[in-house]
C-alpha cells in the first residue's frame, strides 16, 4: 500500500468539514481535499472572517487558520479531488427516509450511493473508499458492490470509520477520543487499508485507541454506540416523571447511581428529551434492521427508547400547559435556546420543535432566543412538520435577539437548551419585566431552585416535585 498523501472528503458538513480539518492539522504531510456540491457551503468553509464558518465548534476556527490553503482545501470541483487522492471519505447526509419501504425508519442512502457511483466513474487507480457517515449495517458491501461493478476495473477497498465526536466537543473529541474504529475486510489488501487509515489517526492518537474489526462489527458498534448513550438518558427520564411525583431527586438519584462504577456518572441528566442527528435516526436503524431480521423483541426493546423520549417532549409541554391554568392560547411564552443542546447551532431533532408546536396547537404565542441558532432555521424546522402554514408559522412563533426584552409581559419562560449564558441572566429584572403570576419551566436544570422561588417565580425543575 502506498503512502496516503492525498486525502479527499465528499460532504462538507458537520462531520466532514471538523473531523478533515483535524486530520489536516496533525497530518501536514497529507493534502486534505474537502469537497461539497453545494456551493454556498463551500464558500463559508473558504471565508476570509472565521467568524462566519457554516458551523459553530469551539477550537475549530484556530485548527482552520493554521491549516486552511496549506494542507487544508475546500471545493466544489468534486471529480478533481476524487481523481487525485489516494483514500477518500465519504460525509454525506444520510436522513431518515421520508418516503417509500421503510419510510420514518431507514436511513436514506441515496447521497450515498450517488457518491459512491461518482467515484466508480471518476477513478481511474486503485482507492480507499471510507465510509465516515452513519450508516445502517451493510451499507459497505453495497458501496463495494456499486463500485466493482461500476468501475474501470480499479480496485476499491472500503473500510467503515465510524465518528463518535459530539457537537460541541467535536473538535477535543477528535484530538482526544475515546477511540477509533476500523472496520475492514480480513484479506491482505483489507489489513493493508486498515493499516493505512491507522497510520492517520496514529500521528495523534496512541496506537492502543485504534480498533480493527470486520466491517459489519464497525458499522453496528457505531448504532449500539449511540443506542445505549440515548438509552441512559430515557431511562433518566423515565425516573425524572416518577420524582415529580414523589419527593425524590432526580440530580440525588443521577448522582447516587452514578457512583456505582459499573453505571458511571455521564449521560444522566434529566432533560426535555434527547435531540440530533444520530440517537433517533440511530436507533431507528437499529430497530429497522432487527425487524427485517424477523427480531420484534429486538426491534420493540429499543424503539422504547423513542418512545420514552418522545413522552418527555410531550409532558413538558404538557405541564406548561397545566401550570397556565389549562390554556395558553394568547400568553405569551418564551423559549430560551433552541438548539439540541448547548454550544452548537444545530437544530436537528431539537425537544425545543416539539415543545413549540405542542404549545402553538394551543395558539399560544412563542418568542424563541437562542444564541446561536438563526431566524430561518428555527422556521424552516417549524415547517419542515407541516403542522400548519409557514404564514401561521410566523405569526404565531416570533424570533427574537434581545433574551430580557423577550421576556417582558410573559406569562412564561421555558428553558429548553442548557446555554451557560442563560445561568448568569439578571432573574430579578426578569421577574419585574414579567406578567405575574410568573412561570418558570426550567427543562434543563441549569437555575437554583431557591433562588429563582426567593426572587417570587413559579418555578418547576424537571425531575423535582
Ligand atoms: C451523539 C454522540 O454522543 C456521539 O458520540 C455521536 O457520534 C453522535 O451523537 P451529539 O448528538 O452531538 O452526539 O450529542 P450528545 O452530547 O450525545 O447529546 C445528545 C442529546 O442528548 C442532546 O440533546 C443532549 O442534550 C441530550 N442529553 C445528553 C441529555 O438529555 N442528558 C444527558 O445526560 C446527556
Ligand atoms: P453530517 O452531519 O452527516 O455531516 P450534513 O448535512 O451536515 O451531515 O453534511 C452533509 C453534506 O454532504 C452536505 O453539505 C451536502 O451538501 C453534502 N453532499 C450530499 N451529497 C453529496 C454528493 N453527492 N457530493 C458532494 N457532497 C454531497
Amino acid at each position: 500500500m502506498k503512502k496516503i498523501t492525498k486525502i479527499c472528503c465528499i460532504g462538507a458538513g458537520y462531520v466532514g468539514g471538523p473531523t478533515m480539518s483535524v486530520i489536516a492539522n496533525k497530518c501536514p504531510h497529507i493534502a486534505v481535499t474537502v469537497v461539497d456540491i453545494n456551493e454556498d457551503r463551500i464558500a463559508q468553509w473558504n471565508t476570509p472572517n472565521l467568524d462566519n464558518l457554516p458551523i459553530y465548534e469551539p477550537g475549530l476556527k484556530e485548527i482552520i487558520r493554521e491549516s486552511r490553503g496549506k494542507n487544508l482545501f475546500f471545493s466544489t470541483d468534486v471529480d478533481k479531488a476524487i481523481d487525485e487522492a489516494q483514500m477518500i471519505f465519504i460525509s454525506v447526509n444520510t436522513p431518515t427516509k421520508t418516503y417509500g419501504k421503510g419510510k420514518g425508519q431507514a436511513a436514506d442512502l441515496k447521497f450515498v450511493e450517488l457518491c459512491a457511483r461518482n467515484i466508480a466513474k471518476v477513478a481511474k487507480e486503485d482507492k480507499i473508499v471510507v465510509e465516515k457517515s452513519t450508516l445502517p449495517v451493510r451499507t459497505a458491501e453495497a458501496i463495494k458492490n456499486i463500485l466493482d461493478h461500476t468501475g474501470n476495473g480499479v480496485v476499491f477497498e472500503i473500510l467503515s470509520n465510524p465518528e463518535f465526536l459530539a457537537e460541541g466537543t467535536a473538535i477535543d473529541d477528535l484530538l482526544n477520543a475515546d477511540r477509533v474504529l476500523i472496520g475492514g475486510d480480513d484479506t491482505p489488501a483489507g489489513k493493508a487499508a486498515k493499516n493505512a487509515l491507522s497510520d492517520i489517526y496514529e500521528n495523534w492518537l496512541p496506537k492502543e485507541r485504534i480498533l480493527q474489526t470486520n466491517v459489519w462489527s464497525s458499522e453496528l458498534s457505531k448504532l449500539v454506540a449511540n443506542a445505549f448513550l440515548a438509552q441512559r438518558v430515557s431511562s433518566i427520564n423515565s425516573i425524572s416523571a416518577l420524582c415529580e411525583k414523589t419527593d425524590a431527586n432526580i440530580a440525588e438519584i443521577s448522582r447516587a447511581i452514578g457512583f456505582d462504577s459499573r453505571i458511571g456518572p455521564k449521560f444522566l441528566n434529566a432533560s426535555v428529551g434527547f435531540g440530533g442527528s444520530c440517537f433517533q435516526k440511530d436507533i431507528l436503524n437499529l430497530v429497522y434492521i432487527a425487524r427485517s431480521f424477523g427480531l420484534k423483541e429486538v426491534a420493540d426493546y429499543w424503539e422504547q427508547v423513542i418512545i420514552m423520549n418522545d413522552y418527555q417532549k410531550r409532558r413538558f409541554a404538557d405541564h406548561i400547559i397545566q401550570s397556565l391554568y389549562n390554556t395558553v392560547s394568547g400568553k405569551k411564552i418564551v423559549l430560551y435556546g433552541w438548539a439540541f443542546k448547548k454550544d452548537t447551532n444545530d437544530t436537528r431533532e431539537s425537544a425545543a420543535i416539539h415543545i413549540a408546536d405542542a404549545l402553538m396547537d394551543e395558539r399560544a404565542e412563542i418568542v424563541v432566543y437562542d444564541p446561536k441558532v438563526s431566524e430561518e432555521r428555527i422556521y424552516a424546522d417549524l415547517d419542515y412538520l407541516e403542522t400548519r402554514t409557514p404564514d401561521e408559522n410566523r405569526t404565531l412563533l416570533k424570533v427574537v435577539s434581545n433574551p430580557m426584552e423577550a421576556s417582558r409581559e410573559a406569562h412564561g419562560i421555558a428553558v429548553v437548551t442548557e446555554w451557560d449564558e442563560f445561568k448568569s441572566y439578571d432573574w430579578t429584572k426578569i421577574y419585574e419585566l414579567m406578567l405575574k403570576p410568573a412561570f418558570i419551566f426550567d427543562g434543563r436544570r441549569i437555575l437554583d431552585t431557591q433562588n429563582m422561588r426567593q426572587i417570587g417565580f413559579n418555578y418547576y425543575k424537571i425531575g423535582e416535585a
